[in-house]
């Protein structure tokens, strides 16, 4: 759906998001109190940070293993990964992997890649025993808050976004919003005790060099830069320009009152 291949390459964009938003992760990983002995599978692993924590957080007493289509991502992932934990390149929808093998499958912003979520959540459901555990992570389920001084900027911003969205890759609306259904998807796949948590990754000024590293190249310079020019007026998108520019008095990471607001879902059910 997001046009995901063996040959797509965005590892420095999830490398850059993994140290970001690496204490909300683990704290998420880590309230999942996953048994000693457990066999984790993290589906869609991209570069293969949240094996590592996984494992760090069972304290090496588990077997964790990642999975994802990217040959790119993959290479990344076998080196992130503690030594000894298996990384396998392969199709989610196809997994070589048999059924009833794991006690948690975790899925962070992947499930919404796949043209059919609710068959990818039946596939990963299947590679659980009876009484194992989905997770189904999605970041911002609700809009981000990046200029808390101006939200008229803000939101004509995330409209262009959206505008480049649906041209680019001919999604609707609809399909946009689809990522919202992560609670519908667990449950149409039949799994019980679904159970949700909403945490917000928060930031202000000063930010450190992680925070500072992905909102400038991943979300200023990756999701918004030039290519949203054709989408916004001429003096709102210099706005944003000067407002986006390291070397510019207005740079908006530099601002006192900068704030910083990104959702975090994570979703639980049990099969
Ligand atoms: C947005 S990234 C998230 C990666 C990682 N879970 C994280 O949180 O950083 C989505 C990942 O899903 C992978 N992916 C997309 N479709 C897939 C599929 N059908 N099977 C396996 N991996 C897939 C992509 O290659 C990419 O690494």
């Amino acid at each position: 759906m997001l046009g995901d291949t063996p040959q797509r390459d965005y590892a420095e964009k999830l490398k850059m998001f993994n140290a970001f938003a690496r204490p909300e992760l683990c704290e998420a990983i880590d309230a999942l109190a996953v048994p000693a002995g457990s066999r984790v599978l993290d589906a869609g692993c991209g570069t293969g940070e949240a094996v590592a924590w996984f494992h760090q957080s069972i304290q090496g007493r588990a077997m964790v293993v990642g999975m994802d289509l990217a040959t790119a991502h993959i290479h990344i992932a076998r080196r992130t990964a503690p030594t000894g934990a298996p990384i396998l390149q392969a199709d989610m929808m196809r997994p070589p992997l048999a059924d009833g093998s794991f006690d948690l499958v975790w899925a962070v912003n992947a499930i919404n890649h796949l043209s059919d979520p609710v068959a990818g959540v039946r596939v990963l459901s299947n590679l659980l025993r009876p009484g194992g555990r989905l997770v189904i992570g999605q970041s911002s389920l609700l809009p981000d808050m990046y200029f808390a001084w101006d939200s008229r900027l803000e939101r004509i911003v995330n409209e262009a976004v959206r505008q480049y969205y649906r041209e680019r890759y001919g999604r609707s609306e609809h399909d946009l919003a689809a990522i919202r259904s992560l609670v519908g998807w667990l449950q149409t796949a039949e799994l019980r005790q679904v159970s949700v948590r909403t945490r917000m990754i928060e930031r202000t000024h000063p930010l450190t060099e992680a925070d500072e590293r992905y909102l400038l190249h991943v979300i200023f310079r990756g999701t918004w830069g030039e290519r949203l020019r054709p989408y916004l007026r001429r003096e709102d998108f210099e706005a944003l320009a000067r407002l986006c520019d390291p070397d510019d008095a207005c740079y908006a990471l530099r601002r006192p009152d900068f704030h910083f607001l990104q959702s975090l879902t994570i979703a639980v059910a049990t099969k």
